[in-house]
């Protein structure tokens, strides 16, 4: 019996994530070499023709799981009877925009795609907010989707990550695989923080290895931190096929059970959160997911004083995008 289509949704099919992230999936890097899939498309007017081009080479591809494309502007159109939603379209921001620019921006875009999420997608629909700010538009998008639970909205933190894995693997000399419990607390911003106190190298807590306090107090975190921009510097541009395979990441961490004694980062809603970082906002937390694919908090990680602060200011950060965006754009955000 073939199985039946799973359709995921990608906004910005014309972006630059998209162009790498598009044709993993059809090859079925996200659920597997039997799975037929559907990919359903949204972009701006605008940027059609190019939409228009990407599905011409995906067609091109002749990939045996790819059995529907379907592209357009109108996210109520698209976004029907999906099952997995990468929302990663969103405007970039230019030279001389701020922060709260943006998320003025942006804002808007995941009022209504939240709205045309509770219309259309299946109610089981998991959604990874890709797009920047991407907390704070994961929490627009899913305080416009009642239908939904809020529980299916993730802020992609995977790319922050993979960067501290692969980091601590090269200071290590071990292969990536052999480092987990790595966490990155808060905001996908310069405000993040990537954890290090609870890493375990080949099943064995950091310490035992020879890297310095140091090192990892300042070249780790920053490195982590500051990433993104040293990319943005090296070629103009932000993240893109490292933002795809993190994306990847990111949905199959969320829809697998996670391996004993592990656990992967995700922005959530952080209503009933272990840690008392205040509620309806999405903050990354580290999670996992149980045998049922819902997901919990993993609890009682304690926080050394340093790191305290540091969440603090990210979580501060967050409170104030969310009061922007409520003032600024009229954003209701509230889930009970
Ligand atoms: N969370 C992360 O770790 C992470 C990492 C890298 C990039 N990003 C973010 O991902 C986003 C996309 O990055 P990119 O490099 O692909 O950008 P890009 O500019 O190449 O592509 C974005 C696409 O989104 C489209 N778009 C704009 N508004 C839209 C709307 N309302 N509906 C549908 N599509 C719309 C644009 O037309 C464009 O084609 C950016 O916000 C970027 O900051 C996040």
């Amino acid at each position: 019996m073939p199985q039946p289509l799973k359709r995921i949704a990608v906004t910005g099919g014309a972006g630059q994530i998209a162009y790498s992230l598009l044709f993993r999936l059809a090859n079925g890097d996200l659920l597997g070499a039997t799975q037929p899939i559907g990919l359903h498309l949204l972009e701006i007017p605008e940027a059609m023709p190019i939409l228009q081009s990407v599905a011409m080479e995906l067609e091109d591809c002749a990939f045996p799981l790819l059995k529907e494309i379907i592209i357009g502007s109108n996210p109520d159109e698209v976004f029907k009877e999906i099952d997995y939603a990468f929302l990663v379209g969103a405007k970039p921001r230019g030279p001389a925009m701020e922060r709260k620019d943006l998320l003025n921006e942006n804002g808007k875009i995941f009022v209504e795609q939240g709205r045309a999420l509770n219309k259309s997608a299946n109610p089981h629909v998991i959604v990874l907010v890709v797009g920047n700010p991407c907390n704070t538009n994961c929490l627009i998008a899913l305080s416009h989707a009642p239908r939904i639970p809020p529980q299916n909205f993730h802020a992609m933190m995977r790319l922050d990550q993979n960067r501290a894995v692969s980091l601590l693997a090269k200071k290590a000399n071990v292969n990536s695989h052999e480092v987990t419990r790595v966490v990155i607390w808060g905001n996908h911003s310069s405000t993040q923080v990537p954890d290090f106190t609870h890493v375990h190298i080949k099943n064995k807590p950091l310490i035992n290895f020879p890297i310095s306090q140091h090192w990892l107090e300042n070249d780790f975190m920053s490195g982590v931190q500051e990433r993104g921009s040293k990319i943005i510097a090296a070629r103009g541009k932000s993240s893109a096929a490292s933002a795809a395979h993190a994306a990847i990441d990111a949905m199959k961490a969320i829809i697998n059970p996670t391996p004993p004694g592990e656990w992967y980062s995700s922005g959530v809603i952080s209503n009933h959160n272990p840690y008392g970082i205040q509620e309806n906002l999405v903050f990354s937390f580290p999670c996992r997911t149980k045998e049922d694919k819902t997901y919990e908090i993993v609890k009682d990680l304690p926080w050394h004083e340093w790191i305290r602060s540091k969440i603090m200011a990210s979580e501060s950060e967050l409170i104030e995008e969310r009061t922007f965006v409520k003032d600024k754009i009229g954003a209701h955000l509230h889930i009970s």
